[in-house]
């Protein structure tokens, strides 16, 4: 039995007053018994923050990026070990953002993946294709190439401590997401990459779908056997809007048992 996650990546959103008014509302409103992972990955600058106020509680601590080099004259950058040291426990590398805006390739992805391990964090690595590529028939292709790009550096092995997310990037902030049927296809097709290699690790893979989850279809894909749970973006800043998804996981846990 995987356990369902919910992750909420706030971006480049939110205040210290505006956090703090969304995680009182968020772990009031989750129910100690819900048998999944909530997660936040606010900006850095809030993380300290949000770790003391999460502190004992049901809600895990993220970070959008991470830094690949270990420490030293890397102007403007925050290392794996400073994450963890402020509380982190998660962190996302080789979000679509990142590889679009930021230039970030496959081989810098797979760097930032196995330093969040190297300290014991876990990463949450993302994979998806365009909507160019989606239209050409390309999604396998894309996935497994970004899939391989860090299993060949660091083997299946290494997907023991992590979690994958599909996003496939034309349904990111577009109100367009993917059909259940559409995510379960690529996530099983993940998951048989994964499973070729280690079948035990490929089974107990957790694969997150993301791209416009909101409350109302949060329901439907975390029904599909390989969606593990949410990659939430836009509804991951509203309270109410992402109860409903943790809650929709948490049925889909129990329908699961
Ligand atoms: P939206 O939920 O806003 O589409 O964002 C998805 C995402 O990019 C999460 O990382």
């Amino acid at each position: 039995m995987r356990r369902p996650v919910v992750a909420g990546n706030w971006k480049m959103h939110g205040s210290r007053s505006a956090n703090h008014a969304l995680l009182t509302d968020l772990e009031r409103g989750l129910k100690a018994e819900w048998p999944i992972d909530v997660l936040v990955f606010p900006p850095y600058v809030y993380l300290a923050d949000a770790a003391r106020m999460l502190e004992g509680g049901q809600i895990g601590l993220g970070a959008q990026d991470v830094c690949a080099e270990g420490g030293g004259a890397f102007t403007g950058q925050v290392s794996a070990a400073m994450l963890k040291d402020v509380g982190c426990r998660y962190v996302i590398v080789g979000h679509s953002e990142r590889r679009r805006l930021f230039h970030e390739d496959d081989a810098l992805v797979s760097r930032k993946f196995a330093a969040a391990l190297q300290v014991g964090m876990t990463p949450v690595l993302c994979v998806g294709e365009t909507l160019q590529e989606h239209e050409a028939h390309q999604t396998e292709d894309v996935v497994a190439r970004q899939l391989d790009a860090v299993m060949a550096m660091h083997g299946a092995a290494s997907f023991a401590d992590a979690i994958v997310a599909y996003e496939p990037v034309w349904a990111i902030g577009t109100g367009r997401t993917a059909t259940p049927q559409q995510a379960q296809t690529v996530h099983a097709y993940l998951r048989s990459r994964i499973a070729a290699q280690d079948a035990n690790i490929g089974r107990h893979l957790r694969i997150l779908y993301g791209g416009s989850v909101k409350g109302v279809n949060a329901g439907e894909l975390f029904a599909m056997p390989d969606v593990d749970g949410g990659l939430v973006g836009g509804a991951s800043l509203s309270a109410d809007e992402f109860q409903q998804i943790c809650a929709a996981a948490a049925l889909r846990a129990a329908v699961r048992h």
